[in-house]
């Protein structure tokens, strides 16, 4: 199958709080996508330090690391034909009055801070972000029939 790719997807506190996570990874499986790694966790301020390294010294990053390390999330690997554009526009923009109907943000959130979901927005991040949360050992790929047919010999890279 043409460009196979991973994500790291957090399913942060608002979501988890707010009892989505079944509709959230509902939405992935209904696309097609396959969910290769699931962790539930309570982060420690190294752990989202590490996490937006790249947020770290930026204004809003006090208000987000406190936000994200004060209730539990659940941390998901993703993994699908070009997972990471397509987790992104599943997702929405950051804000979920700016994001549109029919987006994860835009269906379910109002605001920046509690924007429910997490998602890798590039290659070198998504490798990166899911070192941050698992092992290679922690992965669990899977092969479906189904995968074998989906895309006809002139759509395979
Ligand atoms: S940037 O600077 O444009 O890259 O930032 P942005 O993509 O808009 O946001 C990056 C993540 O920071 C979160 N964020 C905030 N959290 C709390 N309070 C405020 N004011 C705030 N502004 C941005 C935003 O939800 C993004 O989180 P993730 O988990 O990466 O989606």
């Amino acid at each position: 199958m043409t460009d196979m790719e991973r994500t790291l997807v957090l399913l942060k506190p608002d979501c988890v709080q707010r009892r989505l996570m079944g509709r959230v990874i509902a939405r992935f499986e209904d696309k097609g996508l396959n969910i290769i790694a699931m962790k539930m966790l309570h982060l420690t301020p190294e752990h989202a330090q590490r996490h937006y390294a790249e947020h770290v010294g930026k204004a809003f990053y006090p208000a987000l690391e406190d936000f994200v390390t004060a209730s539990p999330l659940l941390a998901l690997v993703v993994e699908g034909p070009e997972v990471i554009r397509t987790v992104r526009e599943m997702v929405g923009p950051t804000h979920g009055l700016k994001a549109p109907p029919g987006t994860i943000r835009g269906d379910f959130g109002i605001s920046r801070q509690m924007n429910l979901v997490h998602a890798s927005d590039s290659p070198a991040s998504a490798a990166r972000e899911i070192e941050v949360f698992f092992t290679a050992q922690e992965l669990c790929p899977f092969q479906s029939s189904l995968q074998l047919w989906q895309l006809a010999v002139d759509e395979r890279g």
